[in-house]
């Protein structure tokens, strides 16, 4: 590499890779901004979920909603008990749908629409003759009245449909239901993703004690053991995307100006899949409006925002071929460059690796300032519940996840695990169902 690109991406390496120093900064930081949460002030919502985690002997079956912003999932579940779940239905279907030309998240639709076409799909999934108490994950800051009521506080993730901020979802959901006429389907809990996958993971192992999602979204929640208003056990949404009190380069500032919500959510569009491409993105035109690469082509080189995906990233972690033919072919076919040279392509992945590494480093950090929370000494081993693409199928995220407990625990990151749970939005609507109708 030329030493002005070498130096460069020297620079921007400083500010994407937190040492473990600063990865202990922002535990305890972190830590902080929770005790402030539970007492009502602060940048985390600490939302309650009035829910426990289950004991695993729960039964029955259930019709459950996910609803987290790209998809709808509609499936019935049903709980055997002894930890154990059977999928019985399902049907996923997507919020927009150009060629069907519907969009279901932007401000034109309405909460009523939206609310319409989720009950049309259930309404193919049920029969008339059966009840179906159904359990909700909705994946959006929702201040929880009870476990079946919920107020959208704000939109994240970038949706936008009109009228639902400040509404109570239980009751959108149950009017639609009602024009449908599917007086069957009886909603019974309301839940976030984050509380979904804890309480999937703790149906079938008690030692799980936080869940998380690192996919388009992010956000992660956990059993406090004495919530304050209760004194009791209660699993607790932090919506931790909105923390911010970590180092945010002039990138993430650039990428915050343009989004739907400047100022909000700080972490997640530092970490979440929807993100990740976007700031890589911002990252490869500087360096070209730097002439640090691809100096013979114009603008239309990475000027479109969200044009690289956060999927493209993990293909460039993947080229593992010594010419990094890829990572190449990627580039000619949509930047129309003819001949990238192997600097541009290994440029590429670089701050590919950069970006994801840093978010799977802070989001461990922030996991580390729940773990001092809960249990300061790490006398108990802990099972930490994620779902999501990035944890799932990003290359190396995982392994980076388990270095950062390493830099911040040293030989006591060993009692504790990282654990795939697929589907705990699904899964954890059925089982908050069951939980608050035993
Ligand atoms: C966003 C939402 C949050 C959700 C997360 C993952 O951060 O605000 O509620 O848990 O995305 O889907």
């Amino acid at each position: 590499m030329n030493d002005s690109l070498v130096k460069k991406i020297q620079t921007i390496a400083k500010q994407f890779l937190p040492s473990a120093a600063e990865l202990l900064e922002i535990a305890d930081q972190f830590q902080k901004e929770m005790t402030k949460g539970l007492a009502g002030g602060g940048y985390l919502k600490m939302l309650r979920s009035f829910l426990p985690i289950p004991t695993g002997q729960e039964k029955g079956s259930y019709i459950t909603i996910d609803f987290g912003g790209t998809n709808i999932r509609i499936q019935v579940v049903e709980l055997l008990g002894v930890g154990k779940t059977r999928l019985k239905k399902k049907l996923l279907f997507p919020l927009k749908n150009p060629t069907a030309n519907y969009d279901y998240t932007s401000p034109t639709a309405t909460a009523e629409e939206l609310f319409d076409f989720i009950a049309a799909q259930i309404g193919k999934l049920v029969e008339t003759n059966q009840s179906y108490p159904l359990g909700h994950t909705f994946s959006f800051p929702c201040r929880q009245l009870s476990v079946n009521r919920a107020n959208l506080l704000s939109w994240t993730k970038e949706i936008k449909t009109a009228g639902m901020e400040g509404q109570e979802i239980t009751a959108l959901l149950e009017a639609a239901l009602q024009r449908a006429n599917l007086h069957q389907v009886i909603p019974v809990a309301i839940i976030n993703d984050t509380t979904g996958t804890l309480l999937t993971a703790s149906y079938r192992n008690p030692r799980a004690t936080i869940g998380s999602i690192c996919g388009t979204g992010h956000n992660t929640c956990y059993l406090e053991p004495q919530e304050p208003t209760t004194d009791k056990p209660m699993i607790i949404n932090m919506e931790s995307g909105n923390f911010n009190k970590f180092f945010l380069s002039p990138y993430d500032k650039l990428l915050d100006q343009s989004s739907e919500k400047p100022g909000q959510q700080a972490l997640e569009k530092a970490v979440a899949g929807h993100y990740l491409g976007e700031i890589a993105r911002l990252l490869l035109f500087d360096l070209w409006q730097q002439g640090l690469l691809f100096a013979n082509f114009g603008k239309q080189v990475f000027h479109q925002p969200y044009s690289l995906k956060t999927r493209d990233l993990a293909s460039f972690l993947e080229d593992n071929t010594p010419q990094l033919a890829v990572i190449r072919s990627w580039l000619q076919k949509n930047c129309c460059i003819p001949e990238p040279t192997l600097e541009e392509c290994s440029a590429l992945k670089t701050i590919a690796r950069l970006v994801t590494t840093r978010s799977a480093r802070l989001i461990t950090a922030t996991y580390a300032g729940v773990l001092q929370h809960i249990d300061p000494e790490l006398s108990h081993p802990h099972v930490i519940a994620v779902d999501g693409s990035l944890f799932e199928k990003m290359p190396l995220y995982q392994t980076t996840m388990q270095q950062a407990l390493a830099d911040i625990f040293q030989e006591k990151a060993r009692h504790i695990s990282l654990v795939l749970v697929k589907d705990g939005s699904g899964t954890g609507a059925a089982i908050a169902a069951a939980v608050c109708q035993k």
